[in-house]
């Protein structure tokens, strides 16, 4: 068991509202979470999952899965994230999950991530950037990225859940997220970018080895 990870979706089932409905993320640290979600005994009215995977674990853990277009705007999503800055802007999609990931956060009002300490940077783009795409624009979205100074990895991997494909942008120094962000969306062919800097996290618990949790609000910086 990772324990920083244990840590931070430890403190998150703390914020979970019973009989509310909860947009949950995808991933490792959120497996954790659910499974200690179920252990607490937090009734839910429902879950919007980000994915096939969290759908599926959801399920076996006796929750209802809600389609997003019947639940108006959700409360509080709660996700992982591959990389964090001070700011709570985040990169995310190593899990390929990054479209829908993105949808329930702008539906969302408080979107709360939970990382262990090793996501932490004071700059994004150590890790490499996913971005889903339409599968006949993979190689136009790729020379795209060159020419902003990436180098774009086709994902060897089955589609995601939308039946798209991810280039993995290595090489990224990210100095202004909300530009990049922005400048990748207006590339035709994609679907999404897992930089999530428009739409940060609202708050973000950091769970630690020895079970210690900091939490950084937005504006803290
Ligand atoms: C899924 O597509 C991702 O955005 C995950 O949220 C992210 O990769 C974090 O995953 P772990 O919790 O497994 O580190």
């Amino acid at each position: 068991m990772h324990k920083g990870k244990h840590a931070a979706a430890l403190a998150a089932v703390q914020l979970v509202k019973r009989d509310s409905i909860l947009g949950v993320g995808t991933g490792s640290t959120i497996n954790i979470f659910i499974d200690e979600l179920a252990a607490a005994n937090i009734p839910l009215e429902g879950a919007v999952a980000s994915s096939e995977a969290t759908a599926s674990k959801l399920h076996e853990h006796g929750y209802e899965v809600l389609d997003l277009n019947m639940t108006g705007s959700l409360d509080m999503y709660i996700d992982g994230a591959d990389e964090a800055n001070p700011n709570l802007q985040l990169i995310k999609g190593g899990g390929g999950a990054l479209t829908r990931e993105k949808i329930i956060a702008a539906a969302s009002k408080t979107f709360v991530c939970i990382v262990d300490d090793s996501k932490m940077v004071d700059v994004l783009g150590d890790f490499p950037l996913p971005v889903e795409v339409i599968p006949m624009a993979r190689s136009y979205v790729a020379r795209e990225i060159l020419t902003l100074g990436a180098d774009p990895e086709y994902r060897e991997a089955p589609r995601t859940d939308n039946g798209n494909q991810i280039l993995d942008c290595l090489g990224m120094h990210i100095d202004d997220p909300e530009e990049l962000e922005s400048i990748i969306n207006n590339i035709t062919g994609v679907v999404s970018v897992g930089l999530f800097a428009a739409r940060a996290a609202d708050r973000l618990l950091i769970g630690f080895a020895d079970g210690r949790v900091e939490e950084r609000m937005a504006g803290d910086t």
